[in-house]
């Protein structure tokens, strides 16, 4: 049986990643594709647990480090319990953040440096990286007022400065530059039609 393909979707907070989620969905679904979603950090119950301390703000500051280390420590368990199973299955596997997310927060917003999130990426997953990424990519201002919008407390990572974000954000688009085959840069700051438009564009582009 062919491997299920592995689609991942990215962008700074706010950008709309869960809300292309359900349209990417349903392009998949609509194909005839079984589907399984997930997100980052997350996707199994330990994982879920230590996403909680992640974006918890009453854990406070952590070394960057420890922050990139429980990112992976999440991401050993969703691949193991979640997406390599599932794509053995021939399941198409969704997953809201991946190691790009690691790349942009803690490589380039915390500043670890990008080395250190592929050395990571190496060790963890070495044999698996996604068919395809969609990154939603927004003003760090708009995303900011689409979280206040979205109603809710403000998680560890929607505290951040702007100056914080606006390194998450260039780091995603250094990293989509690097590897252009893979990303998609999606405008995000569009109207919703407008956003779906150019997610669907880039599914029947690298998936039909
Ligand atoms: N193109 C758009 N125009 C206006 N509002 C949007 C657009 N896309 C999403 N939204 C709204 O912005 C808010 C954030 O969207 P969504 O939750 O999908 O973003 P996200 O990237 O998953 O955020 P987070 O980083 O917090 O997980 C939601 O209220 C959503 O309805
Ligand atoms: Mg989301």
């Amino acid at each position: 049986m062919n491997r299920g393909r592995f689609i991942t979707l990215e962008g700074g907070e706010g950008a709309g990643k869960t809300t292309a989620a359900a349209w990417v969905e349903a392009w998949l679904t609509g194909r005839g594709r079984r589907v399984v979603r997930s997100r980052e950090p997350g996707g199994t119950p330990a994982a879920e647990k230590v996403r909680g301390l992640l974006l918890d703000p009453e854990t406070g500051d952590l070394e960057p480090m420890t922050e990139v280390l429980l990112m992976f420590a999440a991401r050993a368990e969703n691949l193991a319990r979640i997406i390599r199973p599932a794509l053995a299955r021939g399941e198409d596997v969704l997953c809201d953040r991946f190691t790009d997310a690691s790349r942009a927060y803690q490589g380039g917003g915390r500043r670890l440096g990008i080395q250190v999130v592929n050395r990571l990426a190496a060790l963890v997953h070495p044999d698996l990286q996604p068919d395809l990424t969609l990154l939603l990519d927004v003003p760090v201002s708009v995303g900011m007022r689409r979280v206040a919008g979205r109603g809710g407390d403000a998680d560890r990572f929607e505290r951040l400065k702007s100056e914080f974000l606006e390194r998450v954000r260039a780091a995603y688009l250094t990293q989509a530059r690097m590897e252009p085959d893979r990303i998609v840069v999606i405008d995000a700051s569009l109207e919703m039609d407008q956003v779906k438009a150019q997610v669907i564009e880039a599914l029947e582009r690298r998936l039909a």
